[in-house]
């Protein structure tokens, strides 16, 4: 099957020496592309600015900002099978990019931030074929937040945790939502066995043709 995983922050410029970010690591993502690879699958990696090296055998693409990501993401889509979404896209650029670097001055400073574009929802069009996962990093009611991401933004799968916990972490707890109404729960273990045991979900997933009961 071919793959295609995205990883890591994405970082919004503020002016030529400032972002917006997150603290994602980018593991999460770069051990579920290692763990596709292992199992035999051909992989796209498109990863956001981590320090992380990529998987041997990983087609790898870096992309900075939210815009890049959709882009590189659009673009390899069409050779797909399993779609998995674990970047931690940002929700908000700033309006404005500051072509100098902005001078401190002795007065608060507000930043206008727009909107940026849902590769997720944009990619998960009910006559697709190939299957969608989403991640849902979240900090409170796990499971009602991911179910509604679930509906929202039509995926066949989505894997939510505790943002609080993965983040940075070698280790991570994962609920997994499917789209029949099924979860399963994957403990508390290393980012990498976690892994293996999604790819085999994800597997399963594309094997059953899920994708095609959309409702
Ligand atoms: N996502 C995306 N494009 C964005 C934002 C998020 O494709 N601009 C994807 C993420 O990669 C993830 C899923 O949407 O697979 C959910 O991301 P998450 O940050 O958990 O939720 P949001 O949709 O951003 O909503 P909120 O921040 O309100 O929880």
């Amino acid at each position: 099957m071919r793959f295609l995983v995205t990883a890591g922050p994405t970082r919004e410029p503020i002016d030529p020496v400032r972002y917006l970010g997150n603290r994602s690591s980018g593991k999460m993502g770069y051990a579920i592309a290692e763990a596709a690879i292992d199992a035999g699958h051909d992989v796209v990696l498109i990863s956001g600015p981590v320090d992380l090296n990529p998987p041997t055998g990983a087609k790898l693409i870096s992309v900075t900002t939210s815009d890049q990501m959709f882009d590189a993401v659009h673009q390899h889509i069409r050779h797909c099978d399993v779609l998995v979404m674990s970047a931690a896209v940002a929700d908000y650029k700033p309006a404005t990019v500051s072509k100098q670097k902005i001078k401190k001055r002795d007065a608060n400073l507000s930043l206008g931030l727009t909107p940026t574009r849902d590769v997720l929802a944009s990619l998960s069009k009910p006559d697709r074929d190939f299957v969608v996962v989403g991640f849902a990093a979240e900090t409170e009611n796990i499971e009602a937040n991911a179910l509604k991401k679930l509906r929202d933004k039509n995926c066949d799968v989505i894997v939510a945790n505790d943002a609080c916990m993965a983040m940075e972490s070698e280790e991570n707890e994962v609920e997994i939502f499917f789209r029949s109404g099924k979860k399963e729960k994957i403990s508390r273990a290393p980012k990498k066995i976690i892994a293996r045991e999604l790819v085999k979900i994800f597997e399963n997933v594309r094997e059953k043709g899920l994708t095609k009961k959309i409702t």
